[in-house]
């Protein structure tokens, strides 16, 4: 017999096939067609990604999985029906959305993102997979399955948030990019990358949200051994919208090639909001960075932060040199 876990990605396989149909060759599909071209998402790129529309209706994919013999049971199992609360029965999961089929690095479906054609204060803007025997949020990473090769290729991957993020990047031929799909970066993540690559470009959206994820991710993924390079973003732009206002010259010249290495961004970010020219900001900044500091191997790169910061305070080596001490003989 057939393993659930197996029935569930078969059944994730004709859903795909049906979203696909329905946006593709459907009158239905029209408003979900012209979505995607209002965004500039190319019939390749389509493709590429299985871009699909769930019609807007209560049953239409639940009926046609229950034609190809698949139970109630295992539809609602697969997280793609409801159980109806007052009658028998089931109804759709997915409707009246753009769906973006969620892929493990093997290629096959484990889950499905789905967006409003327009925003709404009643219903979220994504609505996604409910974790299932084969979704497990926290072990994936969208637009793996597109990028592993040139992962590996390039020894480096580039994290996003979200999933338009990641398939206009391909769109460009940025082949690096997955996404985290919104939560900030899990251990398990960061393994998936490490597995690939040494490398990873953090490029999250330059919002509040989004900073407070990229700080969160980062420990993360330095803890798993991968350098990790912080992307700068100008106020309010995701690389979606980046890389269709300004192009791949300047996604590449201007973003990648001036991302910050993991301690340089924090010693940044810890001087933010602060008044460097008080003895309270200064304390307050040194006591931010010296844990930073203090996680540097390579006695040479240590000295080197120590030194620009010395300068940038107008206080000695030596005092900076005996707070480190201070904090390596309470912590280590
Ligand atoms: P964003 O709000 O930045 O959306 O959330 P986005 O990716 O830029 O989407 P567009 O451009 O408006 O279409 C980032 C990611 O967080 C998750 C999704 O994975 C999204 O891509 N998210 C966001 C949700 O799961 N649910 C939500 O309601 C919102
Ligand atoms: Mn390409
Ligand atoms: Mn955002
Ligand atoms: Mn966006
Ligand atoms: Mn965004």
């Amino acid at each position: 017999e057939m393993q659930e876990r197996e029935i569930i990605k078969k059944a994730n396989k004709y859903a795909a096939n049906f979203f696909r149909y329905v946006l593709m060759n459907t009158e239905t599909g029209k408003s979900g067609r012209k979505y995607l071209a209002d965004r500039k998402i190319d019939k390749q790129t389509m493709a590429d990604f299985f871009i699909g529309y769930a019609p807007d209706n209560w049953t239409g994919l639940s009926d046609f999985l229950k034609k190809k013999g698949f139970t109630e049971e295992l539809l609602v199992k697969a997280g793609l029906s409801n159980r109806r609360k007052y009658r028998e029965g089931v109804y759709d999961r997915f409707r009246g959305r753009v769906i973006f089929p969620i892929y493990n690095q093997r290629g096959e479906v484990i889950g499905f993102g789905g967006r409003l054609l327009e925003e709404s204060e009643k219903q979220p803007k994504y609505l996604n997979s409910p974790e299932t025997p084969v979704f497990n949020k926290r072990l994936s990473l969208y637009g793996l399955n597109l990028a592993f090769k040139t992962i590996r290729k390039e020894n480096h991957a580039l994290v996003m948030e979200g999933y338009t993020d990641v398939i206009t990047a391909h769109q460009f031929g940025v082949n690096t990019a997955v996404a985290s799909l919104g939560t900030s970066l899990t251990e398990e993540q960061a393994k998936l990358i490490r597995n690939n690559a040494s490398k990873a470009y953090i490029a999250f959206d330059a919002d509040a949200a989004g900073e407070t994820a990229t700080l969160r991710g980062l420990e993360i993924l330095q803890s798993k051994g991968l350098d990790v390079l912080i992307c700068q973003l100008p106020e309010s732009y995701d690389p979606d919208e980046y890389l269709k206002n300004y192009g791949l010259e300047n996604f590449q010249k201007k973003i990648l090639d001036t991302a910050l290495p993991l301690t340089e961004y924090q010693i940044r970010q810890a001087a933010k909001n602060k008044n460097l020219s008080t003895i309270e900001g200064k304390k307050q900044y040194v006591t931010e960075i010296i844990p930073i500091i203090s996680k540097i191997d390579n006695a040479v790169e240590r000295e080197e932060y120590l030194n620009q910061v010395s300068e940038q305070l107008g206080i000695s080596q030596e005092a900076l040199n005996s707070e480190l001490m201070k904090y390596f003989r309470k912590n280590y």
